[in-house]
């Protein structure tokens, strides 16, 4: 590791620089830590960088400015917007994607009431945005909510105050004094593709649909740059209203809502069949492409709202409304090339390169063709005319060739037998039982380029060591450059290669900030989580957590190490890899073989002497609260927050900021609010810091 100047050592540009650096850093991980629940250093490593801080301050009196961190208590105050609790949830539909589910659906409600035939029922289109609840008091709109987890979700009424088909004031004399309108918020498709134009120009990444556009513009903190992105909004339910409810039918509220000011969707019709849904089901899909916004289905509701109540909910989905998707959206095209892609483990990916085509207001240009025996159960050659098909956010995928448009002398293709990046062979593998793996893969591992690359974009990726500043392009390049070759590489890049920064600002054009930056983000990760350095190595089958699993179980690299190298020759020490749960027998194998390999014993020796992992402490896991999911809300009297964390963490607990059906236990103190209320709800146990502290034999 890289010993820092004594601060001594320092002149005063130097310690100015390191301290405006280091308190950008601190700032960043206080921010993960406080707002984002999501840290990336120890606490360990945490307190050295805010030690040196500190040392920095006391050699040099100048820097301890009145905006230090040091004269700070705590974290700085939430950036994030303001938590508002639904008075009445929001909550979800359930689905239906066949039409004999609709029947069903409408079965269910007549036994449910004990009616002879059908009620009615709206039929509206499904928005595909994101729901809001909007909150109007005296016809005036007060406050507005995201959906959140349906109890609790984010205030955007600064936000939601830009849309200008909102209104701030209902019309009509006679409003309820508390209205809560629910709806949904889109984009259309023109502003859409003008943001993403917007976005390519500048460089920024491109959205992936109109849905993640319209969240994006409604999460940003500043309601400026969501008025330079056009959102819309679509009234179709209510929340909290005070009585009496201004209409008795779904339809008439919508009517309502209307006579309000408030955009409603057109498309709706009240059906007094299941034939009726249907059609209106059609007629509303028959009209999809045109309509310049995304639906994804039809929503069918009970139109009597005494009926609505009288029916109610089954866990989180009313019994009164159903969902009925449409199919996912396809197109044809021609596929012009079939693209090998070699991934980090080596396996061979196959993606067809298409002409770009328009599948429901999204541009394809490419589609997964999963792996080479797919490609010839579909035939699949180049040239072909192909179905394609995208739903949701799934990468699109080819249903069918259209063999009747296939060009004369259209080859079958060939899967290579060969990596195409680097030539080693590339096989199929066979497991015990004499299967093949689908996927073939470059035996090449240590020499591939293509492999080589994508592992070291895995180790500096956000949940391995999470390197600010090493994206998947600037590893690409340093790659080709000769700059980085192994992880090590990246962190002798500062002091081993003199002319690195040199040839960053000459070939890959870094100003000297940048590169400052890029150095310093560099250091910050030499002392990185001891799990989180363990995924970063790219052995297959050691996803995130398998590789806590090895952290917790041996508390250090080096036992971990020691045990499977021995693991390949020696009984004990396989039964003790045996011996971790959940650590399947494909993982152990993975585990063994990487470190039995020769050249990773180099390459991590490498490693090792630029990089210490922080050991994890060991984690029992015979305590009562082991397994157990925990919550903490309150204020504690005897210990920190951190600490009774840390405390049930060790004790083999899963610690989560917030209440779901997952939540086992509540430890709650003085000034719990939301999370209590929701814990009751739920019937989860709650109990307080001295019971905890009884229950874990501490009281
Ligand atoms: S009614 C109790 N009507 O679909 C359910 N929801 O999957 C109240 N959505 O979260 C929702 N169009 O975001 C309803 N016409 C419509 C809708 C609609 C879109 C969304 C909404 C909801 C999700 C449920």
């Amino acid at each position: 590791m890289k010993k820092p100047k004594p601060v001594g050592d320092l002149n005063l540009r130097e310690a100015r620089a390191e301290h405006e650096k280091l308190g950008a850093d601190i700032s960043e991980h206080d921010k993960r830590y406080y707002q984002d629940d999501a840290p990336v250093v120890s606490d360990a490593e945490y307190d050295r960088l805010r030690r040196r801080y500190e040392a920095l301050e006391q050699a040099f009196p100048e820097l301890s400015t009145p905006d230090s961190l040091t004269r700070k208590v705590g974290a700085k105050p939430s950036e994030k917007f303001k938590k508002v609790r639904h008075k009445v949830p929001m909550l979800s539909l359930g689905n239906a994607f066949a039409e004999e589910e609709v029947g069903e659906f409408v079965a269910r409600v007549i036994r449910f009431l004990g009616l002879q035939k059908p009620p009615d029922f709206i039929a509206e289109p499904k928005i595909d945005g994101l729901s809001c609840s909007l909150r109007y008091e005296g016809g005036t709109l007060v406050q507005a909510a995201t959906r959140g987890d349906g109890y609790e979700g984010e205030d955007v009424t600064a936000n939601i105050r830009t849309i200008k088909e909102v209104p701030q004031k209902l019309k009509g004399a006679h409003t309820p004094d508390v209205l809560e309108v629910r709806g949904e918020v889109y984009m259309t498709h023109a502003d859409f593709a003008a943001l993403n134009e917007r976005q390519r120009a500048a460089g920024k990444p491109i959205l992936a649909n109109p849905r993640n556009g319209a969240a994006g513009a409604l999460r940003q903190l500043d309601p400026k740059i969501t008025a330079e992105r056009p959102l819309h909004f679509f009234a179709y339910s209510w929340g909290d209203v005070s009585m009496p409810l201004p209409a008795k039918t779904q339809s008439g509220m919508l009517d309502f809502f209307r006579r309000c000011g408030l955009p409603t969707n057109e498309l709706t019709k009240v059906c007094r069949s299941v034939d009726d849904m249907l059609a209106q089901y059609r007629a509303i899909e028959a009209e999809r492409s045109s309509l310049g916004y995304d639906i994804d289905g039809v929503v069918y509701k009970v139109d009597a709202v005494d009926l609505q109540d009288r029916l109610g909910f089954v866990s989180r989905t009313p019994r009164w409304a159903v969902a009925h998707k449409f199919p996912a959206e396809q197109a044809t095209t021609v596929l012009r090339g079939i693209e090998i892609q070699v991934g980090r483990t080596g396996a061979l990916t196959p993606v067809a390169r298409l002409d770009p085509i328009n599948v429901g207001g999204v541009v394809v240009s490419n589609a997964t063709l999963h792996n080479e025996d797919e490609i010839a159960r579909k035939d699949v050659r180049i040239g072909d005319t192909v179905r394609i098909q995208r739903a949701g956010d799934v990468i699109p995928q080819i249903l069918e060739v259209l063999k009747e448009k296939r060009p004369r002398g259209a080859k079958p293709y060939e899967f290579p037998q060969v990596c195409p990046v680097c030539g080693s062979a590339a096989v199929r593998e066979t497991d015990e039982k004499g299967n093949e793996d689908v996927v073939r893969r470059c035996t090449g591992s240590l020499i591939c380029p293509a492999q080589a690359v994508e592992r070291l974009k895995h180790f500096c990726s956000r949940n391995a060591l999470d390197i600010e500043g090493l994206g998947d392009k600037q590893i690409e390049a340093f790659f080709s450059e000769g700059l980085i070759r192994t992880a090590a590489d990246i962190f002798a890049l500062a002091t081993r290669d003199a002319k690195a920064a040199t040839k960053l600002t000459e070939r890959e054009g870094y100003g000297e900030t940048s590169v400052r930056n890029l150095f310093a983000s560099i250091e910050a990760r030499r002392h990185p989580p001891l799990n989180r350095f363990i995924y970063a190595l790219g052995i297959r089958h050691i996803g995130e957590t398998n590789a806590r699993r090895l952290a917790r179980h041996f508390g250090t690299f080096d036992a971990l190490r020691k045990t499977t190298m021995k693991a390949a020759a020696d009984f004990e020490a396989r039964a003790e890899l045996d011996s971790i749960g959940g650590l399947g027998p494909a993982a152990i194998k993975a585990v063994v073989d990487f470190f039995a390999e020769p050249h990773n014993e180099q390459a991590l020796d490498a490693l090792l002497k630029e990089v210490t992992p922080e050991p994890m402490e060991a984690v029992e896991t015979s305590s009562p609260v082991a397994g157990k999911t925990i919550v903490f809300t309150g204020s504690l009297e005897k210990m920190t927050r951190e600490e009774i964390k840390a405390q049930a963490e060790r004790l083999g607990a899963k610690v989560s900021g917030s209440v779901s059906s997952k939540t086992d236990l509540i430890v709650a103190g003085p000034g719990a609010g939301s999370k209590l209320n929701k814990a009751r709800e739920l019937g989860i146990e709650i109990i307080d810091e001295m019971a905890w502290l009884k229950r874990i034999g501490a009281g």
